[in-house]
């Protein structure tokens, strides 16, 4: 049996000079073969032996040609831009902390310090162009402003950035009891884990308690709450350590963590340190006023086993 050739396959590419392929193709897009178009013919018809015309015979300027996948590639950074600083930084491993600049940000760098990492801090200067800020970074920790408006916009918007820039591992920083309808700002987290969780980064959720230094203990402390509720209270140098931990070393991957360093009551930390706590009239509008009224009536416990767990000594 003779085998024949099929008219008009001359092989898997089209010739794009002749079937009239548009400029995106001739430029090359990811996954496509490049071949110049026509060139024996037209090197032929125009006597050059040397470098080939492009199609027409008009010679397309060298710089359209791509030289490396990275060119070619939209969402690759381009030649000594990002890549050179992101081979770099994974180099000498640095971790982001985006809301870095902040109370709970310079806790978690002090502590990844203190490991032998280096950090980039990010804050509202370097929000428009994140993923430069965080570009060659081997993690990030993620931390929304307080009761921001949208956090889970803010989430989305981070999350974003940090696979544009090809950083593969994030960190965020919730809240204890984060799936609360009665305080809003928890609420914005619950559905940001959700996005952390989606995001195909690998992740692990901390939800740490209300801080222990929210409360000045040096003198009589008076909150808009019952001194008598209770609460998983965290120390904020103790999850900056956890969150170290967990950037640092392995395992804690899909992973979500509920953090206190002790359970007490503002009355019990008040006796403690010796001085007088009361209950005072206040009641803010918002969702700050939301956040007491449940304070009040329910507290926001939270167990301290975990913390420890984690730390390998009690929490503070
Ligand atoms: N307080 C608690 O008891 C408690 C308990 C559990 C969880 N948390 C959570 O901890 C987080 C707060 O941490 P924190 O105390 O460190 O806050 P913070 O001191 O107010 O710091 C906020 C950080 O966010 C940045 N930032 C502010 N607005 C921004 C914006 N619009 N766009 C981008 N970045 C912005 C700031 O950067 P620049 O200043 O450099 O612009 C700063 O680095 C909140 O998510 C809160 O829910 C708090």
């Amino acid at each position: 049996m003779r085998l024949r050739a099929r008219p008009g396959r001359r092989g898997p590419h089209p010739r794009p000079g002749r079937l009239g392929a548009g400029p995106a193709q001739r430029r090359g897009r990811p996954g496509q073969h490049h071949r110049r178009p026509d060139a024996p013919r037209a090197r032929r018809a125009a006597g050059q032996p040397g470098r080939q015309p492009g199609p027409r015979g008009v010679q397309p300027p060298r710089a359209r040609w791509p030289r490396a996948a990275r060119d070619r590639h939209p969402r690759l950074p381009r030649r000594g831009g990002l890549l050179r600083r992101a081979a770099a930084a994974v180099r000498r491993r640095v971790i982001a902390v985006v809301g870095g600049h902040g109370k709970t940000g310079r806790a978690v760098r002090a502590a990844l310090t203190a490991r032998g990492v280096e950090t980039v801090a990010t804050g509202r200067a370097e929000w428009p162009a994140l993923a430069d800020a965080v570009a060659g970074c081997a993690a990030a920790y993620l931390i929304a402003p307080n009761l921001h408006p949208d956090e889970p916009a803010y989430v989305a918007e981070a999350l974003d950035a940090l696979r544009a820039a090809g950083v593969g591992r994030v960190v965020y920083h919730s809240v204890a009891s984060p799936y609360c309808p009665a305080m809003p700002h928890h609420l914005g987290k619950a559905v940001a884990e959700d996005l952390v969780r989606r995001s195909g980064l690998a992740w692990t959720v901390l939800q740490p308690g209300a801080y222990l230094q929210n409360l000045d203990l040096t003198r009589d402390v008076a909150v808009p709450y019952d001194v008598d509720a209770v609460f998983g209270f965290a120390d904020r140098d103790d999850v900056a350590e956890v969150a170290a931990l967990v950037l640092t070393e392995t395992g804690h991957e899909g992973a979500t963590y509920e953090l206190a360093s002790r359970t007490a009551t503002v009355a019990g930390l008040a006796a403690e340190a010796g001085v007088r706590a009361t209950r005072t009239d206040e009641q803010p509008d918002g969702w700050l006023g939301a956040m007491f009224a449940h304070y009040d009536a329910h507290g926001l416990p939270a167990g301290p086993r975990t913390m420890a767990g984690l730390l390998g000594r009690p929490g503070r």
